[in-house]
């Protein structure tokens, strides 16, 4: 295919499009057909993130005077703007990056749902009002912004993530220097043309596109107060030791390594496929993917026999052709480290049972696809057991009892999401209880979160901030705390209480 669709666009700067300075551009391509050109982008470098964060600062003063009422409509119109094209959004995230269509409809629905719930917050975020220990005191609180707010994020959920870090930062009255993945910039730009087209002023959220350079800039900038971050583990801990040393908030949200547990009481019709669409949805291209099934020996036979034979039936291909269950994934680069981990796995002792090769039939060579994968006889200790690979494989570990499956699954430093399969309550409430993860479900696989709830992970999955849910506003606000003494004397705290 031909570049003759490719779009072209500079950084979004002030409203208006602006090559890089230094006239450097990068391609995005679709992973399913390589040889087609999605679009060409600016590749920015630090002095383009200057640019941004200068007209970030300037809209800052206006957006953050503007009434938090005011700011949740523009939200709500990009929102219902984003309702009207999600079609259209869809098919462009499957030729951008690869996933099957119906979960391109997903994302896009992920970002339609924040948009609105956020939106809601433009009346509801209240402070407190608090009682004084002294008399005619006033206290109370209320939330500002901090800032120019920096968001860097992931191609794997090209619309859904940029929504949970954009919304709420604009509905709280920042401003936004927003530089997405070099693999899907054109799903970026078309989400903030909508919040333009919306009415949100020029300026309020600019996006810088490129690599990690660019993305260094937004973190390293003085004029950045905060930074978002959806990626992986080894790039988050470089930013949060640059934010550290700078004394700048940052959240982070990292690597998964989910295990769902399927114990020997547990409906097996519903474990199989919630392991199949957990570990192969996305082409396990999730955060949140079941990249691990610790399963009870009463079960294992049943179990991996049924989840093989499920696995060998799915339909690899072009994610925008009807029924194709397993897109691409994203790049070369991931295509080999994929493989890389199936040699590992081999090397390590775990039993290939299916997959474990580049998928080349017929068109499928002229992208980068990967055969869904099933290692079994994997001990925790391994690497592929350890590691996020980040791509459609999964390993079976055999356990003996609830406890041994309850100390496989926590036995990584990930802490995103865990499920168990289990037809008995009290299974289940320990599991609740004890696994060491930010999500857990009951007989659902680890992926599916919903944006009213509260989204990330413990350990090294990320530095204790949440995204989404209703608390949500409190990682993109500063409280003030305000005091308001009408009594007309000098009243001193913890010292004149029994004043009158
Ligand atoms: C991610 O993989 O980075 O829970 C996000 C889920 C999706 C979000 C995944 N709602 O799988």
């Amino acid at each position: 295919m031909s570049a003759v669709h490719a779009v072209e666009s500079g950084n979004l700067i002030a409203g208006e499009s602006r090559e890089a300075a230094s006239g450097r551009t990068f391609e995005s391509r679709n992973p399913a057909h390589h040889a087609e050109v999605v679009g060409v982008f600016a590749q920015s470098s630090a002095a383009d993130v200057d640019a941004a964060v200068a007209a970030a600062q300037r809209a800052l003063p206006g957006w953050r005077s503007t009434p938090w009422p005011r700011r949740g409509d523009v939200i709500l119109a990009a929102a219902t703007l984003m309702e009207e094209r999600k079609e259209d959004l869809a098919r462009l995230m499957t030729r951008e990056m690869g996933k099957v269509l119906t979960e391109a409809r997903g994302d896009v629905q992920e970002a339609i749902d924040m948009g609105k719930f956020i939106a809601g917050e433009g009346r509801r975020a209240f402070g407190d009002t608090v009682p004084s220990e002294l008399r005619n005191k006033w206290a109370m609180t209320m939330r500002q912004p901090l800032g120019v707010i920096g968001c860097v994020t992931p191609w794997n959920f090209p619309i859904a993530i940029p929504s949970w870090k954009i919304f709420p930062a604009v509905m709280a009255g920042n401003t936004v220097v927003f530089k997405p993945a070099e693999d899907t910039p054109l799903c970026a730009l078309r989400f903030v043309e909508i919040l333009e087209e919306a009415g949100l002023p020029p300026g309020v959220v600019n996006v810088v596109f490129g690599d990690e350079e660019a993305g260094d800039a937004v973190v390293r900038h003085p004029g950045t107060a905060a930074i978002f971050f959806t990626g992986s583990a080894e790039t988050g801990r470089l930013i949060a030791a640059t934010c550290g040393s700078m004394l700048k908030k940052v959240s982070l949200e990292l690597g998964g390594k989910n295990g769902i547990v399927v114990m020997n009481d547990a409906d097996l019709d519903l474990a199989v496929e919630g392991a199949l669409w957990g570990a192969f949805g996305t082409a396990g291209q999730r955060c949140t993917a079941s990249s691990r099934l610790i399963v009870e020996h009463g079960v294992l036979g049943h179990f991996t026999d049924a989840l093989v034979s499920r696995t060998q039936a799915l339909r690899i291909g072009d994610g925008l052709v009807d029924g194709v269950e397993v897109g691409p994934v994203i790049n070369e680069v991931q295509l080999n480290r994929i493989h890389g981990y199936t040699e590992i796995g081999m090397e390590e002792g775990a039993k290939l049972l299916t997959g474990g090769q580049p998928a080349r039939d017929g068109d499928l060579a002229e992208g980068f696809f990967y055969e869904p994968t099933v290692f079994a006889g994997v001990s925790t200790a391994m690497r592929i057991a350890q590691e996020e690979i980040f791509g459609p494989t999964t390993a079976i570990i055999a356990v003996d009892s609830l406890d041994a499956a309850i100390s496989a699954a926590n036995s990584t430093q990930f802490g995103l999401s865990a499920s168990i399969y289990t037809n008995d309550l009290r299974h289940a409430f320990r599991a609740v209880h004890e696994l060491e993860s930010g999500i857990v479900y009951v007989n659902a696989p680890t992926i599916g979160a919903e944006i009213q709830l509260p989204f990330g992970g413990t350990k090294n999955t990320g530095n204790g901030h949440r995204e989404a849910g209703g608390h949500v506003l409190d990682e993109f606000s500063e409280w003030k705390s305000i005091y308001i003494d009408y009594s007309g004397r000098l009243q001193r705290a913890q010292i004149d209480t029994d004043a009158q």
